[in-house]
């Protein structure tokens, strides 16, 4: 069944020249399989991912999607509960058009997840779609479950024999997390490899499907005039914040297991870090990408137990004022224990120990309940070395600061110092602003559109290795363990705070976080 062609979009059309060029990339029939299709994650993020994808075009001329979940409901009632998700979360408002026509392609297959049954089924709708077309269709499964699903839903697409096909590519997309430990993950890559060849896997990492980590390569390698100062004689030191105002909302179940290093620095912000420190690919092809950044994981040396309180500071939200409300503090959220030590903030200072960065310390932090949500990467340069009107009172000079917002506000910003107009040199920071959204006039896709559309075309380059994975592991693992076995109490910060006065003390002398 052919899909709509889509409506024509300020991407496609010439109503935006800043945009132009921006041609569809192919992508081949394909089946998309949704395990976990009636979940969050789907609801929220894949569906209406799919119809931004169907509505600029950019889904393949034949396009199926099966829901695989437990609760037994019937085709028609998913395609309504997707209609929900899509009129709920859409990032634009869905024509009725390009909708119908999408929903028509839903199918939907109940079960349980170890169920044979669920599988056969699968088998034949699939291959009922190959019939149709006269020709086999790729397939690409999509692990959206709970993640203690993954292993038994590769057995099962194993022993099922679904996970290869002599005439289609049959594509594994996995959600994170990608195990909670250093082992998890390495069985996990066992099981995964043990039936799949690493070429059909796709791990997501949904960071690397945001307009901005993207843009930070073509900063550092499209531009010439910062990689001669990237490195350790430029470079003071890099900071990483990854700050939400939001809480856990329904999530205790999953975040009160995992905690804010699990969650967030082992793979999105570990992820960043790769961007800033990486050396130029000879080519940006998916291999030669995830060598350079596997090459940085592995200059970042792993701490001992003795280094771990040094580097890294843990600690919970209480109650406070954030996102405009007054809310309670982490224990006391619905479904978290009231005794629990899970960590809702981390901070840690790396270094990546090559010859590019040497000494120059890379401070990483994330929390719920921050004052405010902002992604941001600043790199902040050495001072000038001598400064030849300080004698005439010169006030106000600051190292230059370049600071690359991922999220809100999209865009690059450089401190510079400027004279303050008068008869006195006095100097005060300025900002050179570039805002992505008002350089291009258009809305950028959500990271999971993105990562679809790469993963069903086969392109790995925005997803993790499976030494990738575990390299990330292998950083975090000492720390994780080093918190559990701590008798020391878990510092606390007051929520729609600056996060704990203890991260201080990460700080080396004349560094300091931003403001939040
Ligand atoms: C997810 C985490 O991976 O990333 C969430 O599990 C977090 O806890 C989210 O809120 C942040 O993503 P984004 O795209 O809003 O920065």
């Amino acid at each position: 069944m052919a899909i709509s062609a889509g409506r024509p979009t300020e991407q496609q059309g010439p109503s935006n020249p800043l945009v132009a060029g921006l041609e569809r990339l192919p992508v081949a029939p394909t089946t998309l399989v949704i395990f976990g299709a009636t979940g969050d994650l789907a609801r929220r993020k894949l569906l209406p991912a799919l119809y931004n994808l169907a509505h600029e075009g950019a889904l393949p001329e034949r396009f199926h999607l099966v829901g695989i979940a437990r609760k037994e409901k019937a085709h028609e009632d998913y395609r309504a509960e997707c209609e929900e998700a899509i009129l709920q979360f859409s990032r634009r408002k869905p024509d009725d058009d390009v909708l119908a026509a999408l929903l028509a392609n839903v199918k939907y297959i109940p079960g349980t997840f170890d169920d044979a049954a669920v599988y056969s089924s699968l088998g034949d709708q699939l291959q009922e779609f190959d019939q149709d077309s006269g020709e086999p269709l790729n397939r690409a499964f999509y692990l959206s479950t709970a993640p203690e699903f993954f292993p038994l839903i590769i057995d099962r697409l194993g022993t099922g024999g679904l996970a290869h096909h002599e005439r289609a590519k049959v594509r594994l997309i996995i959600e994170k997390p990608f195990g909670t430990s250093l082992q998890e993950a390495r069985e996990l890559n066992r099981k995964v490899l043990g039936i799949f060849d690493e070429t059909q896997v796709f791990r997501i990492d949904h960071y690397l499907g945001k307009e901005t980590v993207q843009n930070m390569m073509a900063f550092r390698f499209a531009n010439g005039m910062f990689e001669p100062l990237w490195n350790r004689n430029y470079i003071e030191s890099v900071q990483i914040t990854a700050a939400e105002d939001i809480g856990i909302g329904t999530r205790a179940g999953y975040y009160d297991k995992a905690g804010a290093l699990r969650d967030l620095i082992q793979n999105h912000m570990l992820q960043l870090l790769c961007h800033v420190a990486m050396e130029p690919p000879v080519s940006f092809t998916a291999e030669e990408v995830r060598n350079e950044k596997v090459k940085v994981l592995q200059a970042v040396p792993h701490p001992t137990p003795a280094q771990v309180p040094n580097i890294s500071v843990h600690a919970q939200y209480t109650s406070g004022h954030a996102g405009g409300e007054d809310v309670p503090g982490y224990k006391e959220e619905e479904g978290v224990a009231h005794d629990s030590t899970t960590e809702t903030y981390a901070a840690l200072r790396l270094e990546v120990d090559n010859w590019r960065w040497a000494g120059v310390p890379f401070y990483l932090r994330t929390g719920k309940r921050l004052a405010r949500k902002v992604t941001e990467i600043a790199v902040t340069l050495k001072p000038v070395p001598h400064l030849a009107f300080s004698q005439e009172g010169s006030l106000g000079v600051q190292p230059n600061q370049l600071v690359l917002t991922l999220q809100p506000n999209e865009g690059v910003s450089l401190r510079l110092g400027a004279k303050i107009p008068g008869t006195r040199m006095v100097i005060r920071p300025v900002n050179m602003e570039f805002l992505y959204g008002t350089a291009f006039l258009s809305q950028s896709p959500e990271a999971y559109e993105r990562l679809i559309t790469d993963a069903m075309r086969g392109d790995a380059t925005l997803f993790t290795r499976n030494d990738e994975v575990e390299a990330q592991w292998l950083i975090c693992d000492p720390i994780l363990k080093e918190w559990e076995q701590s008798t020391d109490g878990l510092p606390t910060y007051e929520a729609g705070s600056q996060g704990p006065p203890e991260a201080d003390r990460l700080m080396r002398v004349g560094d300091h976080w931003r403001a939040i």
